[in-house]
């Protein structure tokens, strides 16, 4: 009787034990970007210019100026376009789902969210 119960609890530990490496498995698979409404310029795409192409569009600097909202917001289809066709940023790169979040918030009527 003791036996059962422990083999019971060794198969049971066993068993999350698996369960558990699955799920973290399935975690590891890139999902890949989801566009919703929930994608925001301040917290998403400002940021995201800030890093990537402000050093070269600020101010009165390289043509458009990506730091403003006023700016990014009167570019906003060309900003889409060359980083789709990965014209930009110049000397680096953005990852898909960089370039599909600015996609996605273009599209979604670029708004000062
Ligand atoms: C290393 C400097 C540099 C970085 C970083 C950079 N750009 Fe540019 N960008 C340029 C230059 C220089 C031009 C002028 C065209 C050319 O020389 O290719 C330009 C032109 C542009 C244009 C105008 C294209 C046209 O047809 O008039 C847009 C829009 C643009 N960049 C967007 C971006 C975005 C968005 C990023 C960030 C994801 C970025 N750039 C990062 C240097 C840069």
């Amino acid at each position: 009787m003791k036996n059962t119960i422990y083999l019971g609890f060794i198969t049971l530990s066993l068993l999350m034990t698996v369960s558990c490496e699955n799920n973290a498995l399935e975690e590891e698979i890139p999902e890949g970007f989801v566009c919703t409404t929930d994608v925001s310029y301040t917290n998403d795409i400002d940021p995201l210019l800030t890093q990537k192409c402000a050093p070269c569009h600020i101010g009165g600097g390289q043509f458009p100026d990506l730091t403003t909202y006023a700016s990014v917001s009167q570019n906003a289809e060309l900003i889409k376009t060359v980083t789709q066709n990965g014209t930009m940023p110049k000397n680096g790169f953005l990852t898909q789902d960089q370039i599909d979040l600015i996609a996605c918030w273009v599209d979604n009527g670029a708004l000062n969210n």
